[in-house]
């Protein structure tokens, strides 16, 4: 009997099964607002028992690349209303990311007037993307002042109660990968004096105070967060206290009631692995649903959810590559190989075209 296709509670949700599309920037949201493009892409997928979108900027501030969505604007909401609604007809449940972006930014990817905040003026090494001028040196971001933490806590809040308005199921807050809330964790970026800076129990106060903001808003059973743990993308180096630090935020985490912690792992495209000790602390300290993604397939999907190593399985690249990747998985089909080249560039190319099985 697979557990993988069974109904999951998750929270008041119930899902139709066990798997999660992970969270996926796509890049496909022209002057940042939700379109038709990207409805057809979630309702193609909408076989998932939950489907978390792509990383969403909170705020103007957080769209660090082009063409993402953001959550803060009346026209984003009414675009993301269009989508929750397809997707809820097909079966799924659907969360936001909010992801404000940081330091992993460039001025000609922000809005006129947006700033780039980060807790410490530390930019990244390495380049990123641009639409008008392609790759840029990353620019040092302006450090955060009080008043900035306290506008960008604001931010957040506003944006949970916007992704209800939308029909959203619930939020993911993404703590994971080298954007705004991991840059405060990690102590390569976060070089603060202040009660926001130097032990962890001031490195996590942000995250903190932003989950403990966006449960005011919306309740418990609608927020999720995402973390990586040993995680190195976007210039986040390995450091010596990583382990017991994670260890803090799975208790402080567990302690605020979210309803899901979702743990990333890249050592299947080449990042160092997250120990399984990292793993079932989280499974030992946090209370609610753990979710584990990265580099999973069926197979091993339903062995770790047999293990009781989690309680739900997120796939990123097989949903990106196949729209029908439930029943690919559950039939022992044959998968579509994801196509890196379109993985972010405009248009329905390597987006809503991955062919599904035919019936
Ligand atoms: C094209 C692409 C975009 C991604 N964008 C995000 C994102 O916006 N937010 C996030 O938390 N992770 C993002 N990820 C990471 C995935 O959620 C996932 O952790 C990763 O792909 C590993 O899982 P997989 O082996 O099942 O693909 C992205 C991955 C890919 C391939």
């Amino acid at each position: 009997m697979s557990i993988l296709y069974s109904k999951y509670v998750l929270g008041p949700l119930t899902l139709q099964n066990h798997l999660v599309m992970a969270p996926m920037t796509r890049n496909r949201a022209t002057d940042n607002i939700p379109n038709a493009l990207m409805a057809e892409y979630y309702v193609q997928r909408a076989a998932a028992g939950l489907i978390i979108t792509e990383g969403t900027s909170p705020s103007p501030n957080g769209l660090g690349y082009p063409r993402i969505p953001g959550i803060f604007s009346p026209a984003q909401v009414e675009g993301w209303k269009r989508i929750t609604d397809a997707v809820h007809a097909k079966g799924a449940k659907m969360f936001v990311q909010l992801m404000h972006c940081g330091r992993i930014a460039h001025p000609l990817n922000l809005p006129a007037g947006a700033r780039m905040l980060a807790p410490s003026a530390v930019a990244a090494g390495g380049e990123m993307y641009t639409d008008a001028e392609g790759m840029k040196p990353h620019p040092a971001p302006q450090a955060m002042t009080e008043a900035d933490i306290r506008s960008t806590i604001a931010e957040y809040a506003h944006a949970a109660k916007n992704a209800v308005t939308a029909g959203f199921d619930g939020i993911e807050l993404h703590s994971a990968n080298g954007y705004l809330l991991e840059q405060f964790i990690r102590p390569n970026t976060n070089q603060r004096t202040d009660g926001y800076g130097g032990p962890i129990e001031n490195r996590a106060r942000f995250v903190l105070e932003v989950a403990e903001a966006v449960v005011g808003a919306i309740g418990m059973d609608k927020v999720g967060i995402r973390l990586s743990p040993f995680g190195v993308f976007n210039d986040m180096p390995l450091y010596g206290t990583m382990e017991a630090d994670y260890t803090y935020l799975a208790q402080q985490l567990n302690a605020r009631g979210l309803v899901y912690v979702h743990l990333v792992d890249h050592s299947p495209m080449g990042a160092p692995p997250v120990p399984d000790a990292m793993k079932a602390t989280f499974r030992k300290l946090f209370k609610r649903t753990l979710i584990l993604s990265g580099g999973y397939d069926a197979e091993r999907a339903e062995s770790d959810l047999a293990a009781g190593r989690c309680d739900l399985i997120a796939a990123g690249r097989p949903f990106l590559a196949n729209p029908d990747l439930v029943d690919r998985w559950r039939t022992n089909a044959a998968v579509n190989a994801p196509d890196m080249s379109t993985f972010y560039t405009p248009g329905p190319k390597g987006y809503t075209d991955y062919p599904a099985l035919k019936k």
